[in-house]
């Protein structure tokens, strides 16, 4: 299985890459250097071997997941259906990228839905993809990504020592400092429809384009990968433990944390970092996005502002059209445990929709056809509609992030609420998948009702700052107001609780919305 070298590469190699450190320094032994086979290289587990903890990190992340995920292959299997096959590679050239380009000029996508297997190392988004991109155009749909031929890994450092397995080099677009990074997970992270019948051309789960817009795409602001989705290590170690020779090096987190976590009992019995519980992911970076407050003016309005404190995009985005974020505000009068006002009270297992909840503030997209008709599935959209958090602006004259908030009022209309109350509880909930698309596909015949059952429940994402850290905020009446007073814009007196930082009173920008056109 050993991969031919021509000559004239190996002389290059030799000279270039294995000769400044001496025969024999890889490895501690005497062994020469050996090139693993394009199959061997294609496979994870292998990589495993030496990078123990960037494929436990892996092996549990969505990356790994994604062909694996039901309700992708549930969706794609609908979309060949009602697209008769025409919706080809799409899904399948981000989710099994691999598993694509190593059956050229075939429709996976169909293969799949008629239920081929993909082969276990051709699933998700794979070590080698990632580390063999040598080139992207910063568009859309994972298309004009470009991978290496020779078997040489990318990443982020300069001075890599031989390995008995690939040839290493430095590349802007696997190093996190580097805005090339981000064009790389850009190419995935921003989806535009194919036009199929009437329908196409929504720019859908549009993150890349967000981060864009928000100003970061200037040297020296944060990445995707800097800070939020591949933190960084407080100490150097060895990234590959087994080769004596390895240097301490900053590790970066390979789990790609966000919001969503893997359903599939066959996936989290085989991946134990994903089996670890939902909670583990969503709890360490959500625990830092949301700032909140809770207000309530003196003609008893109730008033819920949240900011956009630590993103790098709006929230939700990516698959912000099945994400479901929600405010639940409950008015409570005495000791009487019956609600005098509710908004956003969702029972477990149940969908998140506006039915006999006129105020819900529902933070989502919404995919709309050509009459302006919402839709559920991509093929069918031609826009989108949304009311996420924005993005909060980049400036580089201040090299910070100006945080923008929006807020709501309850009820609705801005009127009081119609009983006294003396407390007010405030929870932000985030479900990554509304049960309404999913029973759209249990209905649909292609999702096993199993999947929708073992849904976990919605989390509470923590307002910050706040000590101790609280997924829920309080107000009574009578307690000290964390912002002073202001006018609200009732005109009456406010009074709230709420993350420190933040001013309610602020004037809110215009809502950004869906800016981002292809
Ligand atoms: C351009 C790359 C790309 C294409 C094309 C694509 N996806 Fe995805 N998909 C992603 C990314 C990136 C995410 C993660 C989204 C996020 O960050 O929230 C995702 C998430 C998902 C999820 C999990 C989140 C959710 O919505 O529940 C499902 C299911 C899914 N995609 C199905 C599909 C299907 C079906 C298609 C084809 C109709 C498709 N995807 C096409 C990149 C892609
Ligand atoms: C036999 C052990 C071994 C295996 C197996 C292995 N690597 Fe490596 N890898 C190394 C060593 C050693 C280094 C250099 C470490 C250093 O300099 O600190 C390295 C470096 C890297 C780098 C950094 C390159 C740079 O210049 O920034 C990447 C990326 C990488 N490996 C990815 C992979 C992937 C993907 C696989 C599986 C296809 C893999 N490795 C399999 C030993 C291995
Ligand atoms: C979604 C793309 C992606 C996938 C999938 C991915 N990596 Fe990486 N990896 C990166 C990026 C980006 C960096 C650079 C981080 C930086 O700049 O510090 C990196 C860095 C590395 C490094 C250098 C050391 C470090 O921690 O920074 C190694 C080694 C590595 N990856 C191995 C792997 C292995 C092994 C797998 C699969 C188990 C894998 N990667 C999967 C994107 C990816
Ligand atoms: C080949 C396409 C591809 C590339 C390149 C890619 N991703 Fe992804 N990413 C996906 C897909 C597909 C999913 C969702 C899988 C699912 O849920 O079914 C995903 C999921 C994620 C998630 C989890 C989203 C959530 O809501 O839980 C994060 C975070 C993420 N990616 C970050 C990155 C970063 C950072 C990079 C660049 C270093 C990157 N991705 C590069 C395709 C890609």
């Amino acid at each position: 299985m050993r991969r031919m070298l021509p000559a004239a590469a190996l002389a290059v190699v030799v000279t270039g890459l294995w000769a400044p450190l001496g025969c024999g320094s890889h490895g501690g032994g005497n062994q020469s250097p050996r090139d693993a086979s394009l199959p061997e290289m294609l496979t994870s587990r292998f990589c495993g071997n030496c990078h123990t903890d960037h494929y436990d990190d892996w092996s549990g992340s969505m990356h790994a997941y994604a062909a694996d995920d039901p309700v992708f292959l549930a969706m794609n299997k609908r979309g060949q259906r009602e697209t008769n096959g025409q919706l080809g590679n799409f899904c399948v050239n981000c989710h099994a990228p691999m598993f694509v380009r190593q059956n050229p000029g075939k429709n996976m996508g169909q293969a799949l839905a008629d239920g081929q297997a993909v082969p276990e190392e051709l699933k998700g988004v794979t070590c080698y993809f990632c580390h063999s991109i040598e080139s992207v155009n910063p568009a859309h749909n994972n298309g004009l990504v470009n991978l290496a031929s020779d078997l040489v890994m990318r990443g982020e450092i300069r001075d890599p020592v031989p390995s008995d397995f690939h040839k290493s080099t430095y590349s802007t677009l696997q190093d996190r400092d580097s805005l090339d990074s981000s064009t790389m997970c850009g190419s995935c992270h921003d989806i535009v429809t194919p036009m199929i019948g009437g329908a196409g051309g929504a720019h859908l789960e549009r993150t890349f384009c967000e981060w864009n817009k928000a100003g970061f795409n200037v040297a020296g602001a944060n990445t995707c990968a800097s800070k939020c989705h591949m933190t960084q290590s407080n100490t150097k170690r060895s990234i590959a433990p087994k080769v004596p020779s390895a240097p301490p090096r900053f590790f970066h987190q390979h789990d790609f944390p966000a919001v969503d976590v893997a359903l599939d009992p066959s996936f989290l019995s085989t991946h134990p970092k994903a089996a670890q519980g939902p909670q583990t992911v969503q709890t360490t970076l959500n625990a830092g996005v949301l700032r909140g407050a809770l207000c309530v003016t003196a003609l008893g309005g109730i008033r819920v502002v949240i900011d956009d404190f630590g993103l790098g995009h709006q929230w939700p985005s990516g698959a912000a059209q099945d994400r479901r974020l929600w405010a639940e505000v409950i008015a409570y009068s005495g000791t009487d445990p019956t609600p005098v006002y509710k908004s956003g009270v969702v029972a477990d297992r149940m969908p998140v929709t506006s039915d006999n909840d006129a105020d819900l503030w529902l933070l989502r997209d919404d995919m709309l056809d050509s009459q302006s008709k919402p839709v559920t599935m991509f093929w069918q959209a031609v826009t989108s509609s949304g009311n996420e958090l924005p993005a909060p602006q980049f400036k580089p004259s201040v090299f910070s992030t100006v945080a923008t908030h929006i807020g709501r009022s309850f009820p609705k209309d801005g009127s009081p609420v119609s009983k006294p109350f003396d407390r007010v509880t405030l929870r932000m909930r985030l479900q990554p998948i509304g049960l309404d698309v999913l029973d759209d596909l249990v209905q649909s015949g292609d999702l096993d009702a199993s999947v929708v059952a073992s849904v976990p429940r919605p989390f509470d994402v923590t307002l910050l700052p706040e000590s101790p850290a609280t997924p829920m905020l309080e107000w009574k009446s009578g307690e000290k107001s964390a912002y002073g007073t202001f006018k609200d814009p009732d005109n009456s007196l406010a009074t709230c609780v709420g993350s420190i930082g933040l001013d309610p009173s602020a004037p809110s920008p215009p809502q950004s919305g869906v800016t981002c056109k292809p």
